[in-house]
């Protein structure tokens, strides 16, 4: 079973070594150094390359290759999985109550958006500053996985003949949406800039910000309830289509996840000065923070919950969720410790198993059926 929680596969470098600060071409369009000297693997970084960033191999950071190849046999496309229990649920009179459709709407609302943050997020500010050939090759992957998704939330539209105006406006017009939203592009923001580099304590520790706010806690933490919201009601026979999507998607998203992870903590081993008591706090105060604004849209879209799922829930198991991911980073919990409310959400990440409890067409994947779902 691959697990993705184990980061011990990342390479560890126990001692600091300053970085130079050379001409090395940080983007890989640079003019072509026709001097000679070949890559080392020990000249290869994480941020502020010292190594030519056009040159896979030799490898260095293994786990960054074996997840590219995880995400790349884990392939599926959202128009394979059958809509039409969901269209007849969808069209029935009383087959869904109203908190039920508002709970569905708001939660495909904040995907339908939240991908296309994500997936610009990669491209037009990680991408430029990683400077690791084979993270970027994962990058790529995950870019495309990104474009999946995002095509889910288009084909749910068409098939459920939802108002497409509506839900891709959400993130603008459902305030608890919009608050998620803005909080974490203000990180991404700041590394838009064409001025900004790496390279600085406080440029490198804004751009650690960003892998924070996107892979821990946007894809770590607001996509889990999001989740957990619809595999629920797929618990009970209801959305079954959009709920095996969901289920492709938290897959996805469960190597997005730990590869940020280890992004975040090989950077860490290679910079230690940046890693400060005062910036972990801060971290964990982004991780606090993050958590208040799920539990305020959990209110807002479960004002009265049904069966199985409530605000209250929700609330418990992003608390749940915030601990286990300050852990994964190297950080003291920030809530109380608390049981998980939704065990079956790990269940849930092994398609195998769950193929007949939903009763629609599943594919065989060579890999990655069995994922460790934290
Ligand atoms: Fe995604
Ligand atoms: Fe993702």
């Amino acid at each position: 079973m691959l697990d993705w929680s184990d980061t011990s596969s990342a390479p560890k470098t126990p001692t600091f070594i300053p970085i130079p600060q050379s001409s090395t071409d940080a983007t890989g369009l640079g003019t072509i150094d026709r001097s000679g000297g070949r890559v080392s693997v020990d000249e290869k970084r994480m941020i502020n390359c010292r190594a030519d960033v056009n040159q896979l191999l030799p490898l260095k950071y293994k786990w960054a290759w074996e997840k590219y190849l995880a995400g790349c046999n884990n392939h599926w496309m959202p128009t394979e999985v059958s809509m039409q229990a969901d269209m007849a649920l969808w069209k029935s009179r009383d087959g869904l109550t109203e908190d039920e459709r508002r709970a569905i709407k708001r939660n495909l609302g904040f995907f339908a958006a939240s991908e296309s943050l994500v997936a610009n997020n990669i491209v037009l500010a990680i991408y430029r500053h990683l400077t690791n050939p084979e993270c970027r090759q994962y990058l790529l992957r995950q870019s495309f996985e990104e474009a999946v998704h995002t095509h889910t939330f288009q084909y749910i539209v068409e098939s459920l003949g939802l108002d497409e105006g509506e839900l891709f406006n959400m993130y603008r017009e459902v305030p608890s949406i919009t608050e998620k939203a803005a909080w974490a592009l203000k990180h991404t923001q700041h590394l838009d800039d064409p001025d900004f580099k790496t390279g600085t304590p406080e440029t490198d520790q804004a751009f650690m910000r960003d892998l924070v706010a996107f892979y821990v806690i946007f894809e770590g933490m607001w996509f889990y309830t999001g989740f957990a919201q619809i595999l629920s009601l797929g618990r009970r026979n209801k959305m079954v289509g959009i709920a095996e999507q969901y289920q492709y998607i938290l897959r996805d998203e469960s190597i997005h996840l730990n590869f940020g992870i280890d992004v975040i903590n090989q950077i860490k081993i290679e910079n230690p000065h940046l890693w400060t008591k005062a910036f972990q706090e801060e971290i964990r105060d982004m991780i606090r923070t993050a958590a208040e604004l799920e539990a305020a849209y959990g209110r807002d879209t479960m004002p009265r919950g049904f069966l199985g799922l409530n605000a209250a829930l929700c609330e418990t198991y992003m608390h749940f969720i915030a601990n286990r991911r300050c852990a994964q980073i190297g950080l003291a919990p920030v809530f109380v410790e608390t049981e998980n409310p939704f065990p079956w959400m790990s269940e849930a990440m092994d398609l195998k198993k769950e193929k007949n409890f939903f009763e629609t067409r599943v594919i065989e994947y060579q890999n990655g059926g069995a994922l460790n779902w934290e």
